[in-house]
This record gives structure tokens, sequence and C-alpha cells, in this order.
């Protein structure tokens, strides 16, 4: 396997913002928050959760509604316009929707999206999607129902695609479904997954398995490439023909011959996109996440409830993603993500 990393020669010295940006020292621009509603989930999926042992941080821990709204308002006027909601599972925040609805009412909030395993959509997209959600990710690695339950340690796979239908139907869109491909579980079904994207305008993704805390030794034995992912494809079905994509996308993106939808591969491990980065994570206990993959994370909970002002947030904020972390140093096996996939959301 080939690992590419491009680094800029040096840092800059000087900051570069424009208007009311946050900018790193790269000189990238942050405009892209994941947001982490909670760590809790209603599946255990093996590349993300152990088996046994998972911990659940404690209710007083997490971001209170207002908390996170506030920071939200905060991170809106700082130039960020898209947000993402993610897990652990996102739909199990209780009150999500409102949470949606006054999220969108923020100046400078264009586009709210969701990351989800779907299960729990045959009853909340169409609230969702009332509340003012644009995109949906939903979570799903084979359509082999006793595969599906082996992999989300006890997941229904008809409820999800249930869910899938019912997003569409209400209008959330476009669709895109992630694929972390295993080896030994899932690294055939890519085929059938990909047959997907043949009569629905959908996206679907194909993941390289990421070392997360917890679930190493499924990462040591189950990683696929996605050279050989296309190559798995590619075999099958033909050349895959290309298509463009936005640079700081981490998936790029083909087309199965005469396809409606695309397929997309993400592929941290063998080609890092950290050049485009254009994103952080704000996880469920009030921190901001630089890097997915480094453990390298600024307290927000703390100050709020220290009593910091929003000027004081605004400047700790800028400050923050000024030092974010060029890359995530996963080719020179610089390993130090502390938490779980389940307590940053992806
Ligand atoms: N490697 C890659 N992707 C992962 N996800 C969860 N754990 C891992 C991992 N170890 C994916 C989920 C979901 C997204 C939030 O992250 O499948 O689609
Ligand atoms: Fe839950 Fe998503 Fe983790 Fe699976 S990958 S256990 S659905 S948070």
């Amino acid at each position: 396997m080939q690992l590419i990393q491009i680094k800029p020669n040096a840092p800059a010295t000087t900051k570069t913002t424009t208007g009311n940006g946050a900018f790193d020292a790269y000189g990238r621009q942050m405009t892209y928050l994941r947001i982490s509603l909670t760590d809790r989930c209603n599946f255990r999926c093996i590349y993300c959760m152990p088996a046994a042992g998972m911990v659940f941080q404690p209710r007083e821990e997490l971001l209170t509604d207002d908390e996170l709204l506030r920071l939200v308002a905060l991170f809106a006027q700082s130039g960020f316009t898209k947000f993402r909601l993610t897990g652990g599972e996102p739909t199990i925040r209780p009150h999500v929707e409102d949470l949606i609805r006054q999220m969108k009412q923020f100046p400078g909030v264009e586009e709210i999206s969701m990351t989800t395993n779907g299960l729990l959509l045959p009853r909340m997209a169409a609230e969702l999607k009332d509340a003012g959600l644009d995109r949906i990710n939903v979570s799903i690695d084979t359509l082999d129902p006793l595969r599906f339950k082996f992999m989300t340690r006890g997941g229904r796979l008809d409820l999800v695609m249930a869910g899938i239908e019912e997003a569409e139907r209400v209008g959330i869109g476009p669709i895109k479904l992630n694929t972390v491909v295993v080896r030994g579980q899932n690294e055939q079904e890519v085929i059938d997954m990909a047959a997907l994207s043949i009569d629905r305008p959908w996206e679907i993704r194909f993941l390289e398995i990421m070392p997360m805390e917890g679930v190493g030794m499924v990462y040591d034995e189950g990683l696929v490439t996605t050279e050989e992912t296309k190559a798995r494809l590619e075999m099958h079905y033909g050349r895959l023909v290309p298509v463009d994509s936005n640079p700081s996308d981490p998936a790029r993106l083909w087309q199965l011959p005469g396809a409606r939808g695309t397929i997309g591969f993400i592929s941290p491990v063998s080609e890092p996109f950290c050049q485009f980065c254009n994103r952080v994570r704000l996880t469920a206990d009030g921190k901001l996440r630089l890097c997915l993959l480094r453990n390298d994370e600024i307290d927000f909970r703390e100050e709020m409830r220290g009593g910091a002002t929003d000027e004081d947030l605004l400047r700790r904020l800028r400050a923050g993603i000024w030092r974010k972390p060029w890359g995530h140093g996963l080719a020179e096996g610089d390993l130090n993500i502390g938490r779980g996939m389940s307590q940053i959301g992806g």
C-alpha cells in the first residue's frame, strides 16, 4: 500500500484572516463543524465500539441544549456555515428536532446535516425534515440481514432500510450511505452495496476502517484499502467513470456505467485528505477536537460553566483553530487518538 501525504513547507507566521473567518496556521479556513450530540448509541458496531466495557459519560458531563446552541451561534459568527449532527447516535438525543429548528435560525447557518444509523428514521424522518434537516448520511455496511446483525451487534437491517426510504420520501436529500469495509466481513458485499446506486440517485460511500480507540484488533485485521475495493467493483462492473467532487469532501467520486447515483471512496488511511480539511469537531462533552485522529482538544464546557463571555469563547475558538495540526499522522504511525469513534462522531 502506498501512503501519500503532502505537507506544506512551513506554517504561515502571520494570520491571513479575512473578515470573521476562523483560519489555521496553514491558511485553511474552517467552515464545517461536526457536533456529537451524545456518545451513546443503539448499535454497537464492531469497528466503532468494543464488545464489552464501553463506558458512557454521565449526563451532567454533556453540554446542555443551551450550552450547545450558544456555541453553535458563536461558530456561525466565526464563518462556519455547515453543521453536521453525529453521535454516538444523534437521533437518541432528546429534543434533537428542537435543536435543529433553533440552530437553523442563527445567521450564517446554511446547512444542517446528520450522520445516523437510520434505526429511528422510520418514525423521525418527517419531523427532522420539518425542523430543517437538509441532508442525511446513513451508516449501512451490508444488505445481508444476518451479517448486518453481526456487524452492528444486534441491529435490524429491515428497519434501517425502511428509515432510508422514509428519509427519501420526506425529501431529506441527497442521501448518502456509508459502508465501512472490513476484511472477513463485508468486503465481498461492496458489489451489492454499489448496485444500490444504479437505480437510485444515492451516493454509496466506502470507507477505510480507522484505528479508533477500543477497536484496534478489528483495524489490524480488517483494513481493506480503497484500491482493493475499487478493483473489486471494477472486476464486476467494468471501469468506473470518474465524477468531479469538491476537494474538501473526503469522498472521491465515481459512477458505475449508466448509474443514476455515485460511488464515493473515503481513504483516510491510504490517501489522507488533510490538505483540504475544512472541519473541526465538537464532542458531546464540549471539547473542540481539532483533528479526528489526534487527541488535541480545547475545552469549552468548563469555560462556559465558569462564566466565560461570548468574547472569551470567540477568542478561544480562534486561537484553538489557529493551532489545528496539519494532518492526522497515520502514515507515520503517529497514533494518539484517545477516544472511540462513538465519542467523536466521525
Ligand atoms: N473506521 C471508519 N469509519 C468508522 N465509523 C465508525 N467507526 C469507524 C472506524 N473505526 C463510521 C460509521 C459512520 C461514521 C460516523 O463513522 O460507519 O458512518
Ligand atoms: Fe453506533 Fe455509529 Fe458507532 Fe455503529 S458506528 S456503534 S451506529 S455510533
